[in-house]
């Protein structure tokens, strides 16, 4: 047994798990854990964050669980903005931790909840005097807490040759590429989109899938470590979240089942390659949904799926569930332009 220090050091230490021979998992209690503690202790040592200050964010998802633990723990106030979606399990679990969780109700004409959630945010720290914002999609404090990460991959593999991971605010996939990378600059990135996502160029629309994909462009998106990007429908991602716990019994949230879907495949086709997939959050809070047979029937969820994903030659033609597009760690502009560019050429 292993002891550990408290409770946000065991859900933030991921477990590496060999799937097949070349295909291994790294699966989170709640990967959200690591820029949590390493935001909060970096403002702690910069003093912008001390015992009387509030906490305040924008989050609907796992970040703010992350962070309702830590504060917890350092009896550190919170308050978090969050959106309808925040299902009431979830709210129950945060305001349980201390947490304040204020619901924005009407979405932006364009870009969803995202902007008035941010002036919110703005209204809140205004009528507060000492307040400290963790800004998961600028702080670079969120990618470089990856550091960790990839010291551990390090240490286990010895060298990965491809990494695979959903992408929300960037954070979990720059940074931990950027200190892969340092060991073995060669390693292949794969990041996992939702279908209407802007992260990688498609224009903004409706989705069902939740802690990937994004309507903002977030700063700690470095597209430049991206070597190939996949966008999912989420009846294919919720169908291979299904199929990851079936097939190895790791009951897991559906951005683990995105990755494990475009990871395995990868991994097939590279036999001779170590692939290592990024696995969030467990299962718990998908319980009535991804895990629910006549929730996904009654929702459309259920319905073919490709084997393999359909090559697209610009971002925009990505839209129709499973698709692959050659990034070649290009920036957004460069590989939007260079695609066209390219059809157009060709
Ligand atoms: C469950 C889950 N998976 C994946 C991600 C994406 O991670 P990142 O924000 O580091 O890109 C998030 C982000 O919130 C998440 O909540």
């Amino acid at each position: 047994m292993t002891a550990v220090a408290d409770v946000v050091e065991a859900h933030r230490i991921p477990v590496l798990l060999r799937l097949t021979p070349n295909l291994y998992a790294l699966a989170y209690r709640l990967m959200k854990m690591v820029p949590a503690r390493h935001i909060l202790r970096e403002a702690r040592r910069a003093g912008t964050l001390t015992a009387g200050t509030t906490v305040v964010e924008t989050t609907s998802g796992t970040f703010g669980l992350a962070l309702a633990m830590q504060c917890a723990l350092d009896a550190q106030p919170l308050v978090l903005v969050g959106d309808p979606v925040i299902d009431a399990r979830l709210h129950r679990q945060l305001t349980d931790l201390g947490a304040r969780v204020d619901i924005v109700r009407e979405p932006a004409a364009r870009g969803g909840f995202q902007a008035p959630r941010l002036a919110r945010v703005a209204e809140i720290r205004a009528g507060i005097p000492d307040t400290f914002c963790p800004e998961q999609y600028t702080n670079p404090a969120n990618p470089d807490s990856y550091s960790l990460i990839a010291d551990l991959l390090v240490d286990r593999l010895g060298q990965v040759d491809c990494l695979v991971g959903p992408v929300g605010s960037g954070g979990s996939m720059c940074g931990t590429t950027r200190y892969l990378r340092e060991a073995g600059p060669g390693m292949v990135s794969i990041g996992v989109d939702a279908n209407h996502s802007v992260l990688f160029g498609q224009d903004d629309g409706p989705r069902t899938l939740r802690g990937l994909g994004n309507s903002l462009l977030p700063a700690n998106l470095d597209h430049t470590q991206f070597d190939e990007v996949h966008w999912l429908g989420a009846p294919e991602a919720y169908a291979a979240t299904r199929a990851l716990h079936r097939g190895h019994a790791l009951f897991m949230g559906p951005t683990s089942g995105a990755a494990f879907l475009v990871g395995s495949w990868w991994a097939r086709w590279h036999p001779d390659a170590l692939t290592v997939v990024v696995l969030p959050d467990e299962g718990h809070r998908y319980h009535d949904t991804v895990y629910d047979d006549a929730w996904l029937a009654a929702n459309g969820m259920v319905g073919p799926t490709r084997a393999a994903p359909r090559e697209v030659a610009t971002p925009g033609e990505g839209t129709d569930g499973w698709c692959r597009f050659a990034w070649r760690r290009r920036t957004l502009a460069e590989a939007r332009d260079g695609a066209l560019a390219e059809v157009v050429g060709s």
